[in-house]
């Protein structure tokens, strides 16, 4: 199983339930390889320090989440060149047409029009070569990366067809159906996304004072009028929330309160900030102790760096034969 980590921004709430509790359990279950993606981020052209500083702290969040470097294989793509090479013989069969009706693509066209780069419209290439250059069977992948898991499947193929074997597997979307739990934000809609501003989410780097704050600016309404009344979407949100970090004791004396219309909203959000304050507090000194230990960090890859690269090289090796590159010398 691979699976590849955008080095953007800090982890919030959304992030942890949503993917990184799916990953704690995979590590456990599965042959993972799991990779920072820092080739894919130079599409944005980020500054040298801006990508150094990027890649550590999802590595350090990644490590004081539990992700174990000595049961997953965790690396850093550019640290595999093997992959880099595969993405080259891969772009000779993806074709410009395929690849600018990649909706992605599209996409970022849209929002970044003066920068679309030939990165850009070759990211699934260099997506379906981090995949197959495991031969991997499964990725776990959310809606928004279907279509790039399918074209890894194509140029897998492609490639098999070409060269007349089997060589590449065709990897499998990895779905936790309903395992997949959505984490509401703090603005009384939809779910916790950066996108939406740093105070609608709660980042594992937040501090007490951060959440309390961010909390009490959640969204609620003037309260029940009636018994047993409907949720309406802010304070359902807020109970969901509740639901994740709060003992179910504590959750059920809440919900209890509300259908008696005896709620009060100020005392349910300190409640759910201190569960949450609770709940990170650990991850946050984790991370505390880690971003200071360059050692912890370098041997944290050093393993799982010797394990895909060899992994990569049998790959590579069986391509080039396929290929039909040989030595002259
Ligand atoms: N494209 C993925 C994302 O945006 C990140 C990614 C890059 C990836 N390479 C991958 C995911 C390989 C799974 C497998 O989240």
């Amino acid at each position: 199983m691979v699976s590849g980590i955008r080095s953007t921004g800090k982890l919030h709430l959304g992030n942890y339930f949503g993917a990184i509790v799916n990953f704690l359990k995979m590590q456990e279950q599965h042959n993972c390889y799991f990779f920072i993606a820092d080739w894919h981020s130079l599409t944005t052209h980020p500054t040298p320090a801006d990508l150094r500083s990027s890649v550590r702290n999802v590595l350090v969040e990644y490590l004081a989440c539990g992700i174990d470097p000595n049961v997953a294989t965790l690396y850093i793509q550019s640290d595999i060149p093997e992959i880099a090479e595969l993405y080259l013989y891969l772009n000779m069969l993806a074709y410009k047409g395929e690849l600018e009706r990649v909706t992605t693509f599209k996409d970022k066209a849209k929002t970044q029009p003066d920068n679309i780069n030939a990165g850009l419209l070759t990211y699934p290439v260099l997506m379906a070569a981090d995949i197959i250059i495991h031969r991997a069977a499964y990725v776990p992948v959310g809606k928004d990366q279907e279509q790039h898991l399918e074209m890894a499947r194509t140029f897998g193929n492609r490639f098999n067809h070409l060269y007349g074997e089997e060589f590449f597997p065709e990897p499998q979307a990895y779905n936790f159906g309903n395992e997949l739990v959505k984490v509401p934000g703090l603005d009384g809609k939809g779910k916790m996304s950066k996108s939406n501003g740093d105070h609608t989410s709660i980042f594992l780097q937040d501090t007490r004072d951060d959440i309390i704050k961010k909390m009490k600016r959640s969204v609620t309404d003037s309260g029940p009028t009636e018994p047993n009344q409907a949720k309406p979407e802010p304070i359902q949100n807020l109970f969901d929330l509740m639901k994740l970090v709060s003992k179910p004791e504590t959750y059920a004396h809440f919900d209890n309160l509300y259908n008696t219309c005896a709620i009060r909203y100020g005392d349910f959000k300190m409640q759910i900030a201190e569960d949450m304050d609770a709940f990170v507090a650990p991850i946050r000194e984790k991370m505390e102790a880690i971003s200071n230990d360059d050692t912890y960090i370098a041997n944290a890859l050093k393993t799982g760096t010797e394990k895909a690269r060899e992994s990569a090289q049998a790959t590579i090796k069986e391509v080039r034969r396929l290929i039909g590159f040989g030595k002259f010398y």
